[in-house]
């Protein structure tokens, strides 16, 4: 049995690590022969699911997608690597980071095109939440990237309580006949 077994309660960032290869194709592009964020979207949707199945083994589900940067285009014909590991895992929640690169498969020239943060919630088969194990970061990068989770994270909680009292406004002065339809 590995020592990660005999402690299922503590998994490793390794363990969560996840990787997907695309090939861009006609379908996958806009007018300009560039890979259509949504289409990238998709593609890191599924490649952060991967890492959190692996850290979570149930069934998980994305709660949100908070931060993207689309660096540069991706063009037809190049290959897309995803990789994908947990950030820091909560009590159902965990973060997860995912970075993409193209290749073009020509020149072999490989560039930084995207990156991405999101958090996956673990459910049962009926959606009832479930705990998750807790993250052990082992290197430094791993660790910055646990504190950092904890910001975002608490970041995201701000805006949470922001939209709702924003919404809380809006509905007293729509009662209030304060904003036309
Ligand atoms: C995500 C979901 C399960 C949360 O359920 P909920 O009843 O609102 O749960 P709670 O408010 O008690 O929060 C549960 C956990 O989810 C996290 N969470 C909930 N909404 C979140 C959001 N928008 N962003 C980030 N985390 C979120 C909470 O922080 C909490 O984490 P913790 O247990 O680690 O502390 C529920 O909103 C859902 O099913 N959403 C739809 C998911 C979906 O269909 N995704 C697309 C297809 S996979």
């Amino acid at each position: 049995m590995s020592s990660q077994e005999s402690h299922p309660g503590v998994r490793t960032v390794a363990s969560t690590q996840s990787e997907m290869t695309e090939i861009v194709l006609p379908n996958d592009t806009n007018m300009l022969a560039n890979l259509l964020g949504g289409r990238l979207m998709h593609f890191i949707d599924v490649t952060g699911a991967m890492a959190a199945y692996r850290h979570a083994r149930t069934h998980v589900v994305t709660a949100s997608m908070d931060h993207i940067d689309f660096i540069q285009p991706v063009r037809l014909g190049d290959l897309v690597t995803l990789k994908s590991s947990v950030n820091r895992a909560f009590t159902s929640s965990m973060e997860v980071g995912v970075k993409v690169w193209a290749e073009n498969t020509r020149t072999g020239a490989v560039s930084h095109v995207a990156s991405a943060y999101l958090v996956f919630v673990a459910v049962d088969e009926h959606g009832r939440l479930q705990k998750v194990p807790q993250l052990k970061p082992e290197t430094p990068d791993e660790m910055r990237r646990y504190e950092d989770a904890l910001l975002r994270r608490q970041h995201r909680e701000g805006e949470k309580k922001r939209r709702t009292k924003a919404k809380l406004v809006t509905a007293s002065l729509n009662d209030a006949g304060a904003i036309e339809p």
